[in-house]
C-alpha cells in the first residue's frame, strides 16, 4: 500500500488503473481507524480491484463549537490498519491540498438534512456533501463504500449521487460494534469508564424497541418512550433527539406498519454518540 498526499498523483494512479479496465472501490474517513471502518474497506477489497482509503478530518463539516481541533488522529495506526486489509492507496491530503483557496462552491442536499443530525448539526451535511463530491471526483471510484452507522449520512450522499448524476455506486456497510453492544466510532476514545458503561444503555434501548415492534407494538410514541426512560435512567446522558421516521423519506412515524427507522443522538459530557437500527412490524 502507497501513501499518497496530492490529488495529482492520485489522479494520475487511478488514470493508469482506469486503462487497465480496473475497478475503483473508496472508502472516505476521517482517520483514526477502527473495525467499523475495516469492514468497510473489506467488503470494498472484495467487490473491487483495487482500493482507495481517504483520511482526510474535514473542516467544513464541523460546527464552530464541535471537535475539529481535538479529533484523534493517529496516522501510523491507520496506516497498519488499511495495509492489513490490503488497501492500495491511502490517501492523505492536507487542508491546504483539498481547500487551496477558500471554497465559493457547496452541495446542499434538501428536505432530509432538516431533521436529526441536519437539526442539531447545522450545515454539517452540507460540509460532508461538499467534501465527498470532491473525493468523489477526484478518485473516480466506481464504488463507495458508506457505514449505516451514520444512515442519515448514507441517505444524503444516495440523494446527492442521484440528483447530480455522479456516476459512482454507494454501498451502505452495517453497523460494527463492540462485543458489549456499543457502536465502534472514533470519538468513543473521548469517553471516561463510567461514561462509556452507560453509553452501552443506547444498543440496549434499541435492541428494546426492536422487541417491542417484533412483539406488536405499533405505536411510534410508545416504542420512543421506552427508549426515552432507558436512557434517562443513565445520569450522565443527555438526550439530543431520538426519533422514528421513515428510512427513505425520513418523514416522521407516528404508526409501524412497514420499516421504520429508530435513530438517536446521545451526549456522554463533550461527547456526542449516535446510533441506529431499523424496526420491523411484524
Ligand atoms: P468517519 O466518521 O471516519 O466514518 C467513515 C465511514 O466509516 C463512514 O461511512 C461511517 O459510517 C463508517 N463507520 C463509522 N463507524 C462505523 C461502525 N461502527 N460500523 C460501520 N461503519 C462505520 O463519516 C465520516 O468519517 C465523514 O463524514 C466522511 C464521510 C469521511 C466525510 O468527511
Amino acid at each position: 500500500m502507497i501513501q499518497v498526499e496530492t490529488i495529482q498523483e492520485l489522479r494520475s494512479i487511478v488514470k493508469r488503473w482506469k486503462r487497465e479496465n480496473k475497478t475503483v472501490g473508496f472508502v472516505p474517513t476521517m482517520g483514526y481507524l477502527h473495525e467499523g471502518h475495516r469492514s468497510l474497506m473489506e467488503t470494498a477489497k472484495k467487490e473491487t480491484d483495487h482500493v482507495i482509503v481517504s483520511i482526510f478530518v474535514n473542516p467544513l463539516q464541523f460546527g464552530p463549537n464541535e471537535d475539529y481541533e481535538k479529533y484523534p488522529r493517529n496516522l501510523q495506526h491507520d496506516f497498519q490498519l488499511a495495509a492489513s486489509v490490503s488497501a492500495d492507496v491511502l490517501f492523505t491530503p492536507t487542508v491546504s491540498e483539498m481547500y487551496p483557496v477558500p471554497i465559493q462552491t457547496s452541495v446542499e442536499v434538501k428536505g432530509i438534512t432538516d431533521v436529526m443530525c441536519g437539526a442539531s448539526r447545522p450545515g454539517h451535511f452540507s460540509g460532508v456533501a461538499t467534501v465527498v463530491t470532491k473525493l468523489f471526483q477526484i478518485t473516480q471510484a466506481d464504488r463507495a463504500y458508506f457505514g449505516q452507522k451514520d444512515f442519515q449520512q448514507v441517505a444524503v450522499i444516495k440523494t446527492m449521487v442521484r440528483d447530480l448524476n455522479i456516476p459512482i455506486e454507494i454501498i451502505p456497510c452495517p453497523i460494527v460494534r463492540e462485543s458489549d453492544g456499543l457502536a465502534l466510532s472514533s470519538r468513543n476514545v473521548y469517553l471516561s469508564s463510567e461514561e462509556r458503561q452507560q453509553a452501552l444503555s443506547l444498543n440496549k434501548s434499541l435492541q428494546l424497541a426492536q422487541r417491542m415492534a417484533g412483539a406488536g407494538e405499533r405505536d411510534a410514541s410508545t416504542i420512543r418512550a421506552a427508549v426515552l426512560k432507558q436512557i434517562q435512567e443513565q445520569p450522565l446522558a443527555r438526550i439530543d433527539y431520538v426519533e422514528i421516521r421513515d428510512p427513505e423519506t425520513f418523514q416522521s412515524l407516528t404508526a409501524l406498519t412497514g420499516t421504520g427507522l429508530l435513530a438517536l443522538a446521545v451526549r456522554f459530557g463533550n461527547t456526542r454518540l449516535i446510533d441506529n437500527c431499523l424496526l420491523e412490524a411484524p
